[in-house]
């Protein structure tokens, strides 16, 4: 088991497949990002399955494949249908473009749920902040993955004057289809243009439904990251992933693989454990996860203020998030 200075058991491994992607959110990719990493430098499928049997030898549960996009990594078909012989909960986290050309491996690979991110229910909006016009692509597969049975979480990275206007929008998507939608925090990554007056807190999101539904906090599943409540008589619920203003950091159970194979040990982590390198020049990686974990921080990567307004961007070493993964 992979248990860290804090007596955290971790057992869900986020991977990344790659860093590109087809979308050009700006609180994703940084403008100046262009390139993205050579085929090389990439984890191979082999590599991934062998990271990730290792792994699940050291009592991972859960893995959920990321990006940038992961259904634009050209193996993502054969790395889902590798990964799904595993004894874990395996799912995925989609920009949603592409996901109905993969229902069928996703349901060969025994998925059971998806989260599929969308911060707008407008069409031209989608394009103006995405910079592609495939909103309706989105939001078909959406319905699509729902009809197919698998948990939909909608993921919407709340952003003062992008979408504070459509949270209840948002929320009245839940009356009639099963969807559980997801406001996120606004988080900041290198070139991200994050600045806490565009955060939208967990009390101000809860303020704004309480104007047009009566709601119910509902159970908290432990290591979930969102707080989730329901409108009386709606299929779906919705939530808040509050890192900025409430963390959930003394449950954590998340461990990250970038997609060059770098180790990291929280989201907001300054050190990262090259495993590919290591795997490539026959080392054990097993010392080196157990170190990995060992040394993670407590909070946030040790690098936040406890006020969020009082953290500087500047001041935080990490990647962009599309290079991380989420
Ligand atoms: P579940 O496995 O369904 O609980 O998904 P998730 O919420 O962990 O993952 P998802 O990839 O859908 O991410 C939704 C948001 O939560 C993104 O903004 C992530 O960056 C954020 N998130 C995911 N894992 C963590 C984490 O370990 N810590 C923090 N602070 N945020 C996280
Ligand atoms: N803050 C919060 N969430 C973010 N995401 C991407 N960038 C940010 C950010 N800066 C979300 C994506 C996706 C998930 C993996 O993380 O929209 O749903
Ligand atoms: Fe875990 Fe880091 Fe996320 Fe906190 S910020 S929940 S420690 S990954």
């Amino acid at each position: 088991m992979l248990i860290d200075s804090y007596n955290r058991v971790h057992d869900y491994l986020r991977i990344s497949l790659t860093d590109s992607c087809n979308l050009r959110c700006f609180y994703c990719m940084p403008d100046e990002k262009i390139a993205c990493l050579p085929n090389k430098h990439l984890m191979q499928p082999d590599e991934i399955d062998h990271i990730a049997a290792l792994f699940v030898q050291l009592g991972v549960k859960k893995i959920r494949l990321t990006g940038g996009e992961p259904l634009v990594r050209k193996e993502a078909g054969d790395i889902i249908r590798r990964l799904g012989k595993y004894p874990v909960e395996l799912t995925m986290t989609t920009n949603g473009v592409r996901l109905h050309e993969f229902a069928t491996d996703l349901q060969t690979a025994g998925l059971r749920s998806i989260n599929i991110s969308l911060d707008t229910l407008q069409a031209e909006k989608f394009l103006l902040l995405t910079k592609r016009d495939n909103f309706q692509k989105v939001y078909d597969n959406i319905h699509r993955m729902a009809a197919l049975g698998l948990r939909v979480k909608v993921n919407v990275v709340a952003m003062k004057g992008v979408n504070d206007n459509e949270i209840n929008d948002f929320v009245a998507l839940t009356r009639e289809l099963p969807l559980h939608i997801r406001f996120i925090e606004f988080m900041p990554f290198t070139g991200n243009h994050w600045d806490h007056a565009k955060v939208i807190g967990l009390q101000e999101i809860l303020d704004i439904v309480a104007q047009q539904y009566a709601f119910e906090p509902i159970r908290h599943k432990k290591h979930d990251t969102a707080k989730n409540f329901q409108v009386a008589g709606h299929a779906g619920t919705f939530a808040v992933i509050s890192t900025m203003t409430t963390p959930f950091c003394g449950d954590c159970n998340r461990m990250r693989l970038t997609a060059d194979g770098k180790m990291k040990n929280c989201l907001f982590s300054k050190t990262e454990t090259d495993l590919l390198g290591a795997l490539r020049r026959g080392e054990d990686l097993v010392p080196l996860i157990k170190a990995c974990i060992g040394a993670k921080a407590a909070e946030r990567g040790g690098q936040f203020t406890e006020d969020y307004t009082h953290t500087d961007p500047q001041h935080i070493e990490n990647r962009s998030m599309i290079a991380i993964g989420g």
